[in-house]
């Protein structure tokens, strides 16, 4: 990947045009759309997490099998991270963009961003940090949860009222299937796409699947696709356009020209 050197000042006018033109937009979001909140990405060099944390070790299944409170305790400092910060400017263009074109969002964030900046998300493809469940029976789980400020070695995960079995995060580990929902409601997103519909792939390396398939899905319909990142991804060359800058910066400003 290589960064761009410096952020646009404006979007290009075909890319304005294009959303101006659409009658859906569908969103496909990542990581990199609440960098700007203070969440950080996992792949980007230095500040990602998987560039901290060993994935192998925190986002698997067997992991929380063989040390429960190891992995409870990343995820307790991950929701309590994105309790504490804000959606940013990206976020609110979006919701914004909802009463100007019909948008449909399908994320792998498993933050509430989108949905606190006042977007309704038709998928979180990866789940949701605050969905808490029964590791056994898949009760969901609604008590309290200690959440520490900083990483902390080990936490005790809440016990699940109905089976005693550890609760875990509604998130989706490596080797899991995405929920089905999920999938569903983006596959009839991009079905629904046609000519002259936009699709906006934002902060994401593109190379976690299924997400990484659906701008190719969205350019089968005849949809137009345009990036949004400061960086080359593994998707960039597919897409009509690539706008490279930070989701924060660039969506307010495709949302005023379309406004
Ligand atoms: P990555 O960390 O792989 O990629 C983040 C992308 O965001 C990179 O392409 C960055 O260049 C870009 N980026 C950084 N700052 C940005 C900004 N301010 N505005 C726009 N783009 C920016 O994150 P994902 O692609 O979301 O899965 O990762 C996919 C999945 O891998 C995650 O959902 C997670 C992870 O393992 C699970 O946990 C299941």
């Amino acid at each position: 990947m290589t960064i761009a050197d410096e952020t646009p000042t404006t979007v290009p006018e075909s890319v304005t045009d294009a959303v101006r033109g659409a009658r859906r937009v569908l969103v496909l979001s990542g990581a990199g759309m609440s960098a700007e909140s203070g969440v950080p990405t996992f792949r980007d060099a230095q500040t990602g997490l998987w560039e901290q944390f060993d994935p192998s070790e925190l986002a698997t299944a067997e992991a929380f099998r063989l040390d429960p409170p190891f992995v409870w305790a990343w995820y307790a400092w991950r929701m309590r991270l994105v309790r504490d910060v804000e959606p940013n400017a990206g976020h609110r263009a979006l919701a914004e963009l909802a009463d100007l074109r019909e948008v449909t969002i399908a994320t792998q964030n498993v933050d509430d961003l989108h949905e606190r900046a006042g977007s309704s998300v038709a998928a979180h493809l990866h789940g949701s940090l605050f969905e808490l469940r029964c590791s056994e029976c898949a009760t969901p789980y609604a008590g309290d949860v200690e959440l520490p400020a900083e990483p902390v070695e080990r936490i005790d995960p809440p016990t699940c009222p109905r089976c005693e079995g550890e609760v875990r995060p509604g998130v989706v580990w490596f080797g899991e299937m995405l929920p089905v929902p999920a999938i569903e409601a983006t596959e009839r997103a991009i079905e629904a796409l046609e000519p002259g519909d936009v699709v906006l792939v934002i902060g994401t390396s593109g190379i976690v699947y299924p997400a990484a398939g659906y701008p190719a899905m969205a350019l089968a319909e005849g949809a137009t696709v345009i990036e949004i990142n400061p960086a080359d991804t593994e998707i960039s060359d597919m897409c009509h356009h690539h706008v490279r800058g930070p989701a924060a910066q660039v969506l307010p400003r495709v949302v005023e020209a379309v406004r």
